[in-house]
């Protein structure tokens, strides 16, 4: 091995990928690539958390794997793999639930949110969802795990976990868990939704219109932002309290973290131009972008062995690298080996 610091992350195909998950994680995935070992995987185990038709589920899964390619992260230089080929992730799991409290996650928004919205199925998968997640990250020593604003609170019970679990156990040094850091991007940690700007934009939105799916129709994309909710104010103006200005704001965010500009410079360059001229730009901005990624997507849908052998190879690897912290954990646990 060498010694370039380690990035984890994943997305669940639990729906559509949307440009939220696109700006928030996986275009900064990309950039990552040269510097740090990166490990990418698709999320099923916590899709499952709510209810998912199987058929559809095992084709998200793969063409999440091509989203994930199209976007530029590349297989030769990025470990990409499937949770579910990994046992370790439900192993390390299973032994991090004894060391997380009740307590702690209940007051995890998102098992909240999702409980409100799934009120028929509250299942302990969905409570004890951080963990999972915890395992994911720790099994890799992983350093950085870049995400988008709503999973820092998953990464802070992530470090309380690791450091309750090392300082149990580890009292001469030499820890069982890296304590990994969170990455926000700039621009793009919160995209939210073009109908109802006040609230993130999610896959499992009921509204289409609210959220751009990575694989949409180009002009249903550009139509989208053309039909985003703004204000009557009509001043381009980057205002991140003022609540009243959430629809522009997000669309300054969309088109800086697309550009790699900032919000304000942006508002500058629309400043004394109407709301018509200004989504029109982003709209030609985002197509700018997601077209090749389209293009590579489509490309790639012909190319099921090569995808295959990723996933095949991808588990390969990560079964050696994870079962090495689970052999650790078990040691120190009491297990017998
Ligand atoms: P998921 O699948 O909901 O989202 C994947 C990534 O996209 C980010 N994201 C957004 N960023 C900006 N604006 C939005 N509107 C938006 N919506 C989603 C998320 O923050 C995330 O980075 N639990 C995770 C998946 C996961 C994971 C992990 C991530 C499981 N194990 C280990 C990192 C490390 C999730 O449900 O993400």
């Amino acid at each position: 091995m060498d010694d370039k610091k380690i990035i984890f992350s994943g997305v669940q195909p639990s729906g559509n990928i949307t440009l939220g998950n696109y700006l928030g994680a996986i275009k900064n995935w990309v950039n990552f690539q040269e510097d740090y070992n990166c490990i990418y995987a698709m999320m099923d185990m916590h899709a499952i958390t709510v209810r998912q038709n199987p058929a559809e589920l095992r084709k998200r899964t793969l063409d999440l794997l091509k989203i994930y390619i199209a976007c530029g992260i590349d297989p030769e230089k990025s470990l990409l793999f499937v949770q579910s080929h990994v046992p370790a992730h439900a192993q390390l799991s299973w032994a991090l639930n004894c060391y997380t409290y009740m307590g702690e996650l209940s007051r995890m928004t998102q098992f909240k949110d999702k409980s409100a919205r799934h009120a028929d199925n509250i299942n302990a998968g969905l409570f004890t969802y951080p963990v999972l997640m915890a395992a994911d990250i720790l099994l890799y020593q992983a350093d950085l795990v870049p995400v988008g604003k709503d999973q820092m609170q998953h990464i802070e019970i992530t470090r309380d976990i690791a450091e309750r679990f090392n300082s149990i156990y580890c009292k001469e040094g030499n820890p069982v868990f890296k304590v990994p850091e969170g990455f926000l991007p700039k621009s793009g940690a919160k995209v939210m939704s073009l109908q109802e700007p006040t609230k993130k934009m999610s896959k499992s939105d009921e509204n289409p219109k609210a959220f751009i799916s990575m694989l949409d129709d180009i002009n249903v994309i550009a139509n989208k932002i053309k039909s985003a909710v703004t204000d009557s104010e009509g001043v381009i103006e980057f205002r991140p309290d003022d609540e009243t200005k959430a629809g522009i704001n997000n669309l300054l965010t969309i088109m800086a973290a697309v550009t790699g500009s900032t919000e304000e410079k942006i508002a500058q360059e629309f400043a004394g131009k109407g709301y018509g001229d200004f989504k029109k730009a982003v709209a030609e901005a985002v197509v700018e972008e997601i077209k090749p990624i389209r293009k590579r997507y489509d490309e790639l849908s012909e190319s099921k062995d090569y995808l295959e052998e990723i996933c095949k190879n991808g588990a390969e690897r990560a079964n050696k690298i994870a079962s090495r912290t689970v052999n650790k954990v078990y040691k120190k646990l009491g297990f017998v080996l």
